[in-house]
């Protein structure tokens, strides 16, 4: 349930307006509900609770550590896909016995910490990456467990920048050529085989293709066992969409209710790696409208949030709801909500339906999922705050980034040069 909605035409988070974020905390910034949170990580763990499973979740989603930590004390395991990653989650408490590393390219210094952590396993998606992973954990006396991130050659049906599960897609290791990559894993060393696991997309909206690339992998895991190969683990990658606009994603029931019974007699613990639906419609980025201006055919609410803070809109055309902050009975107009950024692609939210005067606030719905992840600093814009709302408390989870930081460990050249 959402914890963002209003009380006499003012909009909360929690208990906490936020009108009252935005004075003390200033705008831009993202906010985010505890309770949303937890409670979205809760629905995956109990609607699994019938098998033995492990919610990873996908750090990339939100990496603030206090979101992690949050799901740390909930028990969470997470899904990294790098060393800063990885420091985030041992930081915030993160049990690193819980972390399973996936990413196209992991470095060998990479390799090294997360050996030296002793994480869960590594998803492996070359062969050369097996190889290189032989020879670090050889140099280090230790056997790297491993699980094989397999490409189902499966159609998520969600956007091309988002499907990774086809053969086009650079994820994984081929289907046809699993089961001779498994068997020289079998003989090498330094690796010990674990599971078998893929990821086929984000913002699923449908189970289908969730369920074929399972039976797929069963499939391999099933020619595996005939080769001598047993597993412990299958990881079927990202979780559930979300709601943006109009969609109906699975309900967490429905997800158990068609992945289970596939596993049922099968001793595998089912691990998930969702980011999206656990952080996503959990945070709002709050702004405030500078200006407006129209021509003869356009409106424009130009707002101090920008392209570099919420990528999402620019880069995937996505839709993401924008709402007052305060609701008031003068009558809507349509407007495009733009940013500062000097790129025609700064936009927010086109054609949107809006009563706003500057100096209001708006918010942008469905944000807590990369949205603060994906920002940058692309005009040299500071990055903005993160605050998490905790029924009526506020705590700022990271402060807005000062001028100072964004040149932080630039230089100039020596003088004379
Ligand atoms: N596991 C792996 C290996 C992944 O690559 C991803 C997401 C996930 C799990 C988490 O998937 P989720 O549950 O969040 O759908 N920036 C895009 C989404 C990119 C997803 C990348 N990988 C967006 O804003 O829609």
């Amino acid at each position: 349930m959402t914890q963002f909605s209003y009380k006499n035409d003012e909009l909360f988070a929690e208990a906490v307006s936020l009108s009252s974020i935005a004075e003390t905390v200033g705008t831009p910034c993202y906010v985010y509900s505890r309770q949303e949170i937890e409670s979205n990580w809760l629905a995956y763990d109990q609607a699994l609770s019938a098998h033995d499973h492990l919610v990873c979740y996908a750090v990339k989603a939100n990496s603030n550590i206090a979101v992690i930590n949050l799901l740390a004390r909930l028990g969470s395991g997470f899904d990294i896909v790098s060393i800063g990653e990885l420091e985030r989650v041992i930081r915030a408490g993160g049990d690193p016995a819980k972390i399973v590393f996936a990413g196209v390219a992991k470095r060998e210094d990479e390799m090294r910490r997360a050996l030296e952590v002793g994480i869960r396993c590594f998803n492996v998606e070359s062969e050369q990456e097996l190889e290189r992973l032989d020879q670090v954990a050889g140099d280090m006396n230790l056997k790297a467990p491993v699980s094989i991130r397999v490409n189902p050659d499966v159609d998520a049906g969600t956007h091309p920048y988002i499907s990774t599960g086809l053969k086009e897609n650079k994820f994984g290791i081929a289907m046809d050529q699993a089961r001779a990559v498994y068997q020289r894993a079998a003989k090498m060393k330094n690796i010990e085989i674990i599971g078998v696991g893929c990821h086929i997309g984000s913002q699923l909206t449908d189970m289908t293709p969730f369920v074929d690339a399972l039976k797929r992998i069963l499939n391999l895991a099933d020619q595996l066992e005939s080769d001598g190969i047993s597993l412990q683990q299958i990881d079927i990658g990202g979780g559930l969409g979300i709601r943006y606009e109009d969609e109906t994603p699975p309900t967490h029931q429905e997800y158990a209710d068609a992945i289970l019974p596939l596993l049922a007699d099968r001793n595998l613990t089912l691990l998930i790696e969702p980011g999206k639906s656990i952080v996503g419609n959990a945070g709002v980025l709050l702004t405030k409208v500078e200006y407006l201006k129209s021509n003869d055919v356009k409106s424009f609410a130009i707002v101090d949030a920008a392209m570099n803070d919420l990528m999402r809109p620019s880069l995937y055309d996505a839709w993401q709801e924008i709402q007052p902050v305060s609701i008031t009975n003068a009558e809507d107009q349509n407007y495009d909500v733009v940013g500062p950024v000097c790129e025609t692609g700064d936009f927010l939210g086109r054609n949107r339906q809006l009563t706003v005067q500057p100096d209001d606030l708006l918010v942008v719905r469905s944000a807590g999922a990369y949205g603060f992840t994906m920002s940058s600093t692309y005009n040299s814009r500071p990055r903005i705050a993160e605050v998490m709302v905790d029924g009526d408390q506020t705590h700022l989870i990271r402060r807005r980034e000062t001028i100072d930081e964004l040149m932080t460990g630039e230089s100039l050249l020596p003088p004379g040069k």
